[in-house]
């Protein structure tokens, strides 16, 4: 299969831009659809000039909102507001919910078999949300749904290889859970290449990686969150999901999942991706007596968070 269609759900936005981007740069991807309320034929018109395979198409507003969805087998959906000074989680909540939800409404209508990527804040209740939305219709596949959890891997691996003087790109440090706060948890233990830390040094690795996203915040200073390191993890993610589509075997992500492994209904672990998207999931492995407790103590937090989405659901 060498014709991957892809749709962007808020490509205008300073995710969506430089995710487009690395997706128009994949020589795996033919077709890449642009949808945003704002903006798109630009971004659209921009990428085009750029001699790479995939086609590039800007769709705009609500009206085509549908036709942007058509045919596609991956979404990727980066579209929301950021946080910003003076708004509550419950503002960013009602503002993202609303906009997930809606977009997953018309890909449950128009592509109810495509892989779904959602970055849109806060994850652990957009997933659900969307879940909800595709049960509803009467399209729910809980194997093709996924939160995209890549930059807390990306993270992870980043402050690993300083803390430990090596090459960033041989590390790779599993994190599962869910993508906010506590609910984060890096499995130091299962490293490759393996590392260990004293417990003090392990405990500040650990709230670091858990506070990244803060860390951008704090230093954009009212800008918004993370958005190129946010890209970078997305399109790893999605072209990650497209050479599973096209057959390759092995393709192993981190991502935040429906799963029966925990008391949450969704949690993330490493799964491996195939053309129906989970394959298999690969579990938690085995845990340091560390980790089980950040598992333990995530768990209500998971909780708080899915409930929230699925009742947004109920009640909107
Ligand atoms: N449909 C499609 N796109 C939308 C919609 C909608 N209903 N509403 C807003 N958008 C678009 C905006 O027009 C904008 O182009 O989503 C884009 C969001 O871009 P930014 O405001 O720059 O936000 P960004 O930093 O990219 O973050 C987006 O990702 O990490 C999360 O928490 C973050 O949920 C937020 C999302």
């Amino acid at each position: 299969k060498s014709h991957t269609k892809v749709a962007v759900m808020g490509a205008s936005g300073g995710i969506g831009q430089p995710l487009s981007l690395l997706l128009k740069q994949s020589p795996l991807v033919s077709q890449l659809n642009l949808y945003d309320i704002v903006h798109t034929l630009g971004v659209a018109a921009d990428l085009s000039h750029i001699n790479s395979k995939a086609k590039v198409t800007g769709f705009v507003g609500p009206d085509q909102l549908k036709s942007s969805l058509e045919g596609c087998e991956v979404v990727i959906i980066p579209a929301g507001v950021p946080r910003k000074p003076g708004m509550t989680r419950d503002d960013l909540f009602n503002i993202n919910a609303s906009i997930v939800r809606d977009l997953a409404v018309a890909c449950a209508e128009v592509c109810p078999k495509a892989l779904i990527g959602i970055i849109a804040n806060p994850v652990n209740s957009t997933v659900p949300i969307a879940s909800e939305v595709f049960k509803k219709a009467g399209v729910y596949d809980p194997n093709r749904i996924f939160g995209i959890t890549t930059l807390d891997i990306v993270r992870a691996n980043t402050f690993i290889a300083e803390l430990k003087g090596l090459d960033p790109t041989t590390v790779n440090c599993p994190v599962i859970g869910g993508h906010a706060g506590i609910t984060i948890i890096p499995l130091i233990s299962q490293c490759m290449p393996g590392v260990s830390f004293p417990t003090d040094q392990l405990k500040a690795l650990t709230e670091r990686i858990q506070e990244a996203g803060t860390e951008v915040v704090k230093a954009k200073a009212g800008a918004g969150s993370a958005t190129l390191s946010m890209a970078m993890a997305g399109a790893r993610f999605a072209v990650s999901l497209i050479r599973a589509l096209r057959g390759e075997q092995g393709v192993v992500e981190c991502a935040y999942v429906r799963s029966d492994l925990t008391e949450s209904k969704y949690f993330s672990t490493p799964i491996l991706l195939g053309a129906n998207g989970i394959e298999k999931n690969l579990g938690l492995g085995n845990l340091s007596d560390y980790e089980k407790q950040l598992v333990t103590a995530s768990i209500p937090e998971l909780k708080k968070n899915i409930k929230k989405g699925e009742e947004f659901v109920q009640k909107n």
